[in-house]
């Protein structure tokens, strides 16, 4: 496919995708999201990719969904449309992804960068739902992903008040991992996505699975659905490599399998 809302890179070990549609601070408009989650899924399966990074410009990560292309719309429409089915696809994504986030994160913008793995904020990132201002609520997974990682109180707040919170903030209400300066955001993205690339991938993408699953099972399924992906990994290359290379003091050699 080719891309005309972002920009693709790939380097040794993980790929860059960069929104590209700063015009309107990176709205995310059907065809920008047709488009990341064909990349997303291209990637997926591409061996040379360990780790992907989703990044948009100073200005902004992504200010939210296209206004502009649902204004419009009537229920019905937006009911066929059904845009946010793909951003199931995004969930189902086995690779790590990193967002590295500066200036505005709103609305779709914030509830994308949450569907990341991990969020790298600059010191101007500004996270928030504004969706109650425009007579809606979020509806790409703002009341849910917000309240999981924030709790109940604070996603209340944000959502009721659509106001955003500062990268600080966010990282003090464990939103996000990371605040660094604006010029080292992409940077400190790209030296965590080689770290995860230099691990063993079988286990990367079981432990994504298993952390994921603490989100949709009681305690109980989680450590059983833990615990089946840890004897699973006893099949793979990279375990007896791993622990071999343990016991002989040298650094292992990992083959993805
Ligand atoms: N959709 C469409 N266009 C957008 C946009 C959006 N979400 N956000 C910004 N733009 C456009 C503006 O219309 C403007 O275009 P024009 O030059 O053609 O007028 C351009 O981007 C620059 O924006 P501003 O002039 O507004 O820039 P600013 O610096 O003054 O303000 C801002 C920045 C506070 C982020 C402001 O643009 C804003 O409030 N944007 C909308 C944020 C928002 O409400 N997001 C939620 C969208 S709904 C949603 O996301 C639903 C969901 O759950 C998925």
């Amino acid at each position: 496919m080719d891309y005309k809302n972002l920009l693709l890179t790939k380097e040794a070990g993980y790929a860059i995708i960069q929104f590209n549609r700063p015009e309107v601070l990176n709205a995310i408009n059907i065809q920008l999201m047709i488009e990341l989650v064909d990349a997303l899924e291209s990637l997926d399966k591409d061996d040379d990719v360990r780790c992907v990074i989703l990044t948009g410009n100073e200005k902004a990560f992504a200010a939210g969904a296209d206004i502009k292309e649902m204004a419009d719309a009537s229920a019905m429409e937006m009911l066929s449309r059904d845009q946010f089915a793909r951003w199931d696809r995004i969930r189902k994504i086995k690779k790590p992804i990193i967002a590295a986030v500066s200036g505005f994160a709103l609305g779709g913008g914030c509830e994308l960068a949450m569907t990341c793995d991990i969020i790298i904020a600059s010191e101007t990132a500004r996270f928030g739902q504004p969706e109650i201002s425009l007579g809606v609520i979020p509806g790409a997974g703002g009341t849910q992903r917000l309240t999981r990682a924030v709790g109940k109180a604070k996603a209340m707040e944000m959502v009721l008040t659509g106001r955003a919170i500062t990268a600080e903030e966010a990282k003090q209400w464990g939103l996000i991992n990371k605040v660094v300066p604006v010029e080292y955001c992409l940077r400190e993205a790209i030296d965590l996505a080689k770290e995860i690339a230099s691990k063993p991938p079988v286990a990367v993408r079981l432990a994504k699975e298993a952390v994921l699953k603490s989100f949709d099972t009681t305690i109980e399924g989680g450590l059983e659905y833990e615990r089946r992906n840890f004897y699973l990994l006893f099949a793979s290359n990279d375990q007896k490599e791993g622990m071999s290379a343990f016991m002989e003091k040298r650094k292992p050699a990992w083959k993805g399998k």
